[in-house]
């Protein structure tokens, strides 16, 4: 072969040999990339990380919270809110969204005593918590006299509001035994209702508390 034969066939090899290098840490980066995306943000939903995750890309935890009275440790999403995680991954559907912004009080759940709207804490954030849903509020298997009074007093129309109503009501009878009706209007002001007036859902406050007589025609069963 003539030494200018060879000189081609070693620029040949070297191009083939650069074009490899260059082709192989691309589709490294790649691959790569898609790795550390699917690690940080392609989670799958559920209450548990994937398995063989690394735990440092893992965007959540698991927390502690005692949910109606019982203590449970769950893996969470860093990006779920507490009404989402207790609805999915407690299984308590009694916490309703409506809106989903903090606006109608339907997702109401107690937080160490406070009525808070469950669509609006992070799950993350209520690490350590008490919190209490409408599940929580039956006495062994029996409705309370709050609800019972609800439901006598017609207090509800279709109801979708009605769990926000019960625990911020709740939140404020575990403090105050017999709030004013000013009172009761503060604690419930950030629950809608779109069905009623509010006045029998105030109404049934102030009879459960023993400040008003229930309706003689509610309380014979007749239709009010
Ligand atoms: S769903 Fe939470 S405030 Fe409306
Ligand atoms: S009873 Fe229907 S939203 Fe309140």
């Amino acid at each position: 072969m003539s030494e200018e034969k060879k000189e081609e066939k070693k620029e040949e090899k070297s191009v083939v040999s650069r074009r490899a290098f260059i082709g192989g840490t691309i589709a490294g980066l790649v691959v790569g990339a898609a790795a550390a995306y699917g690690a940080t943000t392609m989670m799958p939903a559920g209450p548990k990380p994937p398995v063989g995750a690394p735990k440092e890309a893992i965007r959540g935890k698991f927390i502690s919270l005692t949910v109606n009275g019982k203590a449970t440790s769950l893996w969470v999403d860093a990006r779920w809110s507490l009404a989402n995680t207790l609805r999915n991954s407690q299984g308590l559907r009694g916490t309703v969204k409506g809106c989903d912004y903090g606006e109608c009080g339907s997702c109401t759940v107690i937080v160490d005593g406070r009525a808070m709207p469950s669509c609006m804490v992070l799950a993350i954030d209520a690490d350590g918590r008490t919190i209490q849903t409408i599940e929580g509020v039956s006495e062994g298997g029996k409705l309370s006299a709050l609800q019972e009074t609800m439901i006598k007093h017609r207090a509800f129309q279709c109801g979708f509001c009605g769990p926000g109503f019960i625990m911020s009501a709740k939140a404020l009878l575990d403090k105050k035994s017999r709030p004013t009706e000013d009172e009761i209007r503060e604690a419930l002001s950030g629950n809608v209702c779109r069905c009623t007036g509010y006045h029998r859902i105030v109404e049934s406050l102030l009879i459960v508390t023993g400040q008003k007589q229930p309706l003689e025609r509610i309380s014979s069963g007749a239709i009010a």
